[in-house]
This record gives structure tokens, sequence and C-alpha cells, in this order.
């Protein structure tokens, strides 16, 4: 018996991943596809990389009913569109994993500041299981929603946490700069994403403050214990997929941060560290749910660190089926892959 799934927002570009992963999942089965604009059409005729069976499917508007039979919704929606799906999905007795921003915060001045309005559900907030799997394995398998964090959050926490843990960063000067493919922008239309704006150019955006700062700063505290003050600069490259974050950190005992995170991944399966001396790339962890992580120990108090994820696998869809996986204990890796597309 499978588990019947429905995807909101896929005709986007991490719906089309969801719809690719499960494709090979032992468990899951899409029986139900959302969409906005392009809702009555094929899922096929949208989306040129779908093929088989769920290329036929007429894909419903995303307010639809869910039919009875659904039991898990991955709402890959835009931050502000999601909340009411999710609500919604929720009320009908559904699971959820949403991988917009929606319910990655605690506070709702918080969710105010970073996404410049007022949220409509924020009695979901205390319920919703911020959902980074390495580090909340526990309370995501007994949760109804799931938050999937953000793709800069994620390349960015899963190196600091442990070093937190640890007490061995400045909290004060924390530097984190990141680069994203232009599939990290979604795949809507925007003026800065036509191919002569991205072509042969990189630059920079999203400052004095993007998003994804506060989502930074708020679970670097939460999970790592310590009040953190992030500066963050996002670059967006003529690239369509991947993720490379370089944190700036500075400390003491820096020598020891390379065997502080290689024990803390010691047993995790999608988070490699690297052997000292070698630093990650984009290409190594392309179509994988993987984050590689390599170390370059300047000082005996700074410490320059790179890590590398795939946006939509590690960064959205690939930890929503980790998500799912563990919300119906299931094994934590099904439908995922360790391996990259590679050259
Ligand atoms: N892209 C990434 O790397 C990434 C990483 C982590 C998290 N996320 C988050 O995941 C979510 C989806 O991202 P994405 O990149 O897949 O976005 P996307 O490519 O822009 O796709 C957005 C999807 O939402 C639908 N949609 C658009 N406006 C809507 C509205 N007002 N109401 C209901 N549905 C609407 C679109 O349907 P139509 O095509 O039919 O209009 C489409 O299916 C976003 O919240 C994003 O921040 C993205």
């Amino acid at each position: 018996m499978t588990i019947p799934v429905a995807i909101l927002g896929a005709t986007g570009y991490t719906g089309a991943e969801l719809i690719r992963l499960i494709e090979n999942h032992p468990d899951f089965e899409v029986i139900h596809l959302g969409a906005h604009s392009q809702a009555g059409k094929l899922a096929g005729a949208v989306l040129p990389g779908c093929a088989g069976p769920v290329a036929n499917m007429t894909l419903a508007a995303a307010d639809a009913v869910l039919p009875e039979a659904v039991q898990l919704v991955f709402t890959a929606l835009p931050h502000g569109a999601a909340a009411g799906s999710v609500y919604a999905a929720l009320e009908s007795g559904k699971k959820v994993v949403d991988l917009s921003a929606d319910f990655r915060h605690k506070s709702a001045d918080v969710y105010r500041a970073a996404y410049g309005a007022d949220h409509p559900h924020t009695e979901l907030f205390d319920e919703a299981v911020y959902g980074l799997c390495e580090f909340s394995r526990t309370d995501i398998s007994g949760a109804r929603l799931v938050a999937n964090p953000g793709c800069y959050p994620t390349s960015t926490l899963l190196p600091l946490i442990p070093l937190l843990q640890a007490e061995v960063v400045d909290t004060t000067s924390i530097i984190v700069d990141s680069k994203s493919g232009a599939s990290g922008a979604g795949r809507s239309a925007k003026t800065d994403l036509l191919y002569c704006e991205l072509n042969d150019s990189v630059k920079a955006y999203g400052l004095p403050r993007h998003r994804h700062a506060w989502e930074m700063e708020e679970w670097s505290e939460s999970f790592g214990g310590q009040a953190v003050n992030i500066r963050f600069v996002p670059h967006i490259l003529p690239m369509s997929r991947g993720m490379l974050t370089t944190l700036h950190l500075s400390g003491h005992h820096a020598s020891k941060w390379h065997a502080i995170l290689s024990d803390r991944y010691a047993n995790e399966v999608f988070v490699r560290v690297l052997p000292e001396g070698m630093l990650p790339s984009t290409a190594g962890v392309s179509g994988s749910n993987r984050c590689d992580i390599g170390l370059s120990v300047l000082s005996n108090h700074e410490v320059v660190i790179v890590s590398c994820i795939d946006n939509l696998l590690k960064g959205a869809a690939g930890q929503a089926i980790q998500n799912a996986n563990l919300m119906f204990g299931l094994d934590e890796t099904a439908g995922l892959s360790i391996h990259a597309i590679w050259p």
C-alpha cells in the first residue's frame, strides 16, 4: 500500500523536483497536483521534464478541495500564498510539509519583519516543527506540520550549529556569503532573471538584510544555544541549480573545529565533512540530497567554512522528502540519492 500524496505548486521548480523524487519513492504516490495560473492544463504540457502517468494528470487549482484519500500534502507555493493551503490541508486531516517560509518562524513580529506582511494563521506557529532533519528528528516524526527550512539557512545552519553548541565561535562576527543558482528564485517571470541579466555576470542582492537572515539567527539560537549576529550577503550566479555558502568565522581552538564537525556528522547520511584541506563544489552535490562541508583553518582563531547543497534537493524538495519519511516512520533515506549527477 502506498501513501497518497498531493503537491500544491506542482508547476514550480521545487514542485517539479518533488514529482521526480516521488516517482522513485517506494512508499509515496502522487495522486493530486495543484497549480495557480496553469490550473486546468496537463502536467506534461507545463513541465518539460515530466513524463509517464503523472504527465497526464490535470493540474487542479491550488485552492481546490483535496481528494479524501490524500494523506500527505507538500505545499511548494510562494510564501504568503502557502499559509491558507496549509491550514485547509490540516483541517481536512492531512499531514503537511510546507516548503515556503510561512511556518519557519515562531513569532508574528519576526515574520512581519522578514516578509513585510501579517501572517493569517499564527495559531499554527507553536505546532509547526522546523524541519532541519539532522537536529529535530524526534519532533518531526510526531508532527502534523513541518516547516521545511530555506536553502540559504540549510547551507549555513548545518556547519554552524555544532560549532555554536561547542561554544567555540565568536557569535558577534559571523559573516555568511552565499551564491545560488537561478532556480533558487523560482520559475515565475522576473526581469532580474532574464538570460541577458544573468549570463556572464554575478550579482549580490537582498541587502541590507535578506529575509533568510532572520531564519538563520532564530534557528542558530534555538539549536545552537547562543544568540548570534549574522551578516548575510546572497549572490545569484548564471547556473541553474546549486548553492555554495562561505562562512567567515572567528573564535577559539580553531584546530579542533574539523574534529567537532566530523564527529557530529559521522553517522549522518546526508551531511559529509570533507577531509581537511578539501573544499566542496556545487557540482559535487548536484542532484543529491547531500550537504558537503569543507574547512580551511587560517589561524588558531580564524576559520573559513564552505558548504554546498543542491538548492532544489537538500535546500528544498529533497529535505522535504526526508522530513516526510520521518513523519510517516519510513526509512529516512527512501527516495533520496546521496550521489550527485556528475559530471
Ligand atoms: N527554488 C528553490 O530553490 C527553493 C528552495 C527552498 C524553498 N523554496 C520555497 O519553495 C516555494 C516554492 O518555490 P519554487 O521555487 O518552486 O517556486 P516557483 O517555481 O515560482 O513555483 C511557484 C508555484 O506556486 C504556484 N503559485 C504561484 N502563485 C500562487 C498563488 N498566488 N497561489 C497559489 N499558487 C501559486 C505556481 O503555480 P503556476 O505555475 O500555475 O502559476 C507554481 O506552481 C517558495 O515558497 C520558495 O521560497 C524554494
